[in-house]
């Protein structure tokens, strides 16, 4: 059984020790919140809930540790986790700087840790299936990628604490910025973005509206992306994602959105069945990332997507907000 310490006990943090618990594979043996109602709520696992991850480093006896705090605040426990031999699973954006990302994938490699930056639509079965796909050569080279994943402005208004810290470009862009690597094996290699402001700021949440982001690549392929954090709240599902992969020989479409069930009521809704509790237990990608992590971790087996893809991730996310400030496109390759 893996020893697992959770850092960050919000809504992934939750999840996370279900998935960890009931998967066979580890046990989280404590965790920690810097919020005292987080750690109210980490009180029903029934172990111990410290006040920091350095208590937690400190008090419990671990072999890795899932960050699962804000966007921006990953690089101080992850950092120290890798400095004490404590391997890694982090949620994505690995940072939201380039000098944070740095950071952490130097820690990584100083100390020779394992770690998996949870881009979990890896696991998603629509992307496995169209991974699948290009890898039996039905789609061809790929050519350009069209995706938008889009939040209802319930997201940074109501259900994160700290959007104004974030922004559509560090919580939603990572996704399919890591979808496009993955599914092409391309890299980026110049971005331009355009973006706007004002909704989320008039309601207090100080950062971008939406980003509207044109990559182009090597081998040559160019995507088009767009994340956006103000859709209207009476939206059948809480996000809006689409996926149009466009290769030499073949085409694939995406819609995420629309996960099968449709329902009438009070309000007409789409509600989530590519994560659902079956049999009492959680079951969806977000749950089989995390058990192909612990059995990463205990039969030696590769940890992917690891800390460089991270970094990658992290710079086209950083260069899609800068080229929107400055206006100007900003190279990534090399
Ligand atoms: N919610 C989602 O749908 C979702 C999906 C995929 C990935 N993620 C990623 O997971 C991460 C966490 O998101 P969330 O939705 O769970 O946020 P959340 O706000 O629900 O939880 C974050 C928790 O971390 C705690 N925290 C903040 N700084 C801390 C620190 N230094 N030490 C310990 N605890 C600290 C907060 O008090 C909070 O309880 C983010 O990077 C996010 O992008 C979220």
């Amino acid at each position: 059984m893996i020893r697992v310490g959770i850092v960050g006990m919000g809504i992934r943090g939750m999840m996370y020790a279900r998935a960890v618990n009931e998967s066979g594979l580890g046990r989280v043996e404590a965790v920690c919140d810097i919020s005292e109602r987080s750690r109210e709520s980490a009180k029903a696992l029934d172990i111990p809930v410290y006040a920091s991850h350095q208590e937690l480093y400190e008090r419990a006896t671990l072999d890795a540790v899932i960050i699962a705090t804000p966007d921006f605040a990953h690089r101080e426990p992850a950092v120290d986790a890798a400095a004490r031999g404590l391997h890694l699973m982090i949620e994505k954006p690995l940072a939201t700087s380039l000098e944070d990302a740095a950071a952490i994938r130097d820690a990584v490699r100083d100390a020779g840790v394992r770690c998996m930056i949870a881009f979990e639509n890896r696991w998603n079965p629509a992307f496995v299936q169209a991974r699948a796909a290009i890898a039996r050569g039905e789609v061809g080279a790929v050519r350009w990628i069209n995706a938008r994943l889009n939040d209802t402005i319930w997201v940074p208004t109501g259900m994160l604490g700290w959007a104004a810290r974030s922004s559509p470009g560090w919580f939603l862009l990572p996704h399919i910025a890591d979808l496009a690597m993955w599914l092409s094996g391309a890299r980026p290699r110049r971005v331009y973005a355009a973006g706007l402001r004002g909704q989320l700021s008039e309601r207090g949440v100080d950062t971008w509206d939406a980003l509207h982001v044109l990559v182009e690549w090597e081998p040559p392929m160019t995507t088009v992306f767009e994340v956006a954090w103000t859709l209207p709240e009476s939206l059948p599902n809480v996000y809006d994602f689409k996926f149009e992969l466009v290769g030499e020989s073949g085409a694939l479409f995406i819609d995420t959105q629309d996960q099968m069930v449709h329902q009438a009521g009070e309000r007409w809704t789409y509600p989530g069945t590519l994560v659902s509790e079956i049999d009492g237990r959680l079951q969806g990608f977000p749950i089989w990332m995390t058990q192909r992590w612990l059995r990463g971790l205990a039969e030696g087996a590769d940890l992917e997507p690891g800390v460089d893809q991270g970094y990658a991730v992290t710079r086209l996310c950083w260069a899609a907000h800068r080229s929107a400030e400055v206006g100007e496109p900003i190279e990534v390759g090399g």
